[in-house]
């Protein structure tokens, strides 16, 4: 009912807008007034912890994408060695898990049986699983040794906004306990983006007020059959998350590149007017990551591309390149994807709209994929 969407036409309107208050619910009593992470309901013991020689990912869709992201904070604070796997691969393949290995199920619906499949074979083979999921008493975190709760509340669009955004922030949470339990070289940077983390939803909330020109822009493509995502280093999950949206939600070709693979084949799929989405690093910190991807717009434009730039306040390199420039608060270049995601979604959802597609019901699709 129109009640049950709290006055938007969607679940899937009234959940992005939700994002800096679910933010925010997944950082609360987690971190301690010192402004260092107590995980205390992580029930795995900090010794066990300090054993672990491997994390190993598993999750399905956006919450893969989350994965992805998680893999580069995990990595950078932990220097511990994370893959991430698609659920419904990992088993098949033979992983190689033993008691040393930490896995990490994320899942919203905490039903998803691929993910579910996965975890079973990662306990038998005596590795410990820790849930991240937003399903109190799901069967995901009953069946795991430990469970991050994501407390986004309730998601009902079948297209997963707020449930990702708060996914990321849970497997930031985890990175930065790993790091803060197991000591690493980053403690002050540990203790510095733990105060970043607790601003973020303000920045999740200015972004959210300025998504005018990024729903003028969508309804301007609607008639679009193709859309391509570009993005590098923690931007390349998030174009691939923004490629997975605009499938779901508007039933178009999207699809989600590293920028760096360009000119190893996907450069031969530019033409005039396609429109690309670029999802560009802060130009501070890794600056060559950032000068490399001002040139990746460069070349794609000279190729005739309608560029769709997301960038950096402040950010001016990019401003020659962009036909469109949509503008995301700096933060730290890890925690990017918790603002560059949100116009993402917004596009998407605009999009459908626009294509007279049912936003919160896509066709095909169900809420929790509960089959294999
Ligand atoms: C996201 O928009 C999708 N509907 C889908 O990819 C989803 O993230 C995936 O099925 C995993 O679901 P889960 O988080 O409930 O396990």
């Amino acid at each position: 009912s129109a009640a049950e969407k709290g006055g938007y036409d969607y679940f899937m309107l009234k959940e992005i807008a939700e994002q800096p208050k679910a933010v925010a619910d997944t950082l609360l009593g987690r971190i301690d007034g010192s402004g260092s992470l107590s995980l205390d309901e992580v029930r795995i013991p900090a010794g066990v912890l300090r054993e672990i020689d491997k994390v190993v990912i598993v999750a399905c869709g956006t919450a893969f994408h989350a994965g992805m992201i998680a893999k580069y904070a995990i990595e950078h604070w932990t220097r511990l060695p994370c893959e991430v796997e698609l659920a419904s691969e990992f088993r098949y393949r033979d992983p190689i898990l033993d008691a040393q290995t930490l896995v990490i199920a994320i899942s919203q619906s905490g039903e998803t049986m691929d993910t579910l499949m996965a975890l079973r074979h990662a306990r038998e083979q005596g590795s410990k699983v820790l849930a991240i999921c937003n399903t109190n008493g799901s069967t995901i975190p009953r069946e795991s040794d430990a469970v991050l709760y994501t407390h986004a509340g309730p998601e009902v669009a079948v297209a997963s906004t707020k449930a990702f955004l708060t996914q990321l922030v849970a497997c930031y949470l985890v990175a930065l306990y790993l790091g803060q339990v197991r000591g690493t070289k980053w403690g002050d940077e540990i203790r510095a983006v733990i105060r970043d983390l607790s601003s973020i939803a303000g920045a999740v909330e200015q972004v959210l007020g300025t998504m005018e020109p990024v729903r003028e822009l969508a309804r301007t493509l609607a008639s679009k059959n193709t859309v391509l995502f570009l993005g590098r280093h923690v931007g390349y999950p998030v174009a691939l998350e923004g490629a997975l949206k605009l499938k779901e939600l508007a039933y178009m070709h999207a699809e989600g590149f590293a920028a760096g693979e360009l000119k190893h084949g996907p450069i031969a799929l530019i033409e005039e007017d396609l429109p690309v989405v670029v999802v560009v690093p802060s130009p501070r910190g890794r600056s060559v990551l950032h000068d490399k991807i001002v040139s990746n717009i460069q070349e794609i434009r000279a190729r005739g591309a309608r560029t769709i730039v997301i960038a950096e306040e402040g950010d001016e390199a990019v401003v020659p390149y962009a036909d469109h420039l949509i503008r995301v608060p700096a933060t730290p270049t890890l925690l990017q994807p918790l603002v560059a995601a949100v116009p993402l979604q917004v596009f998407a959802c605009e999009l459908a709209t626009a294509r007279g597609n049912e936003v919160d019901q896509p066709r095909n699709l169900a809420k929790s994929v509960t089959v294999e």
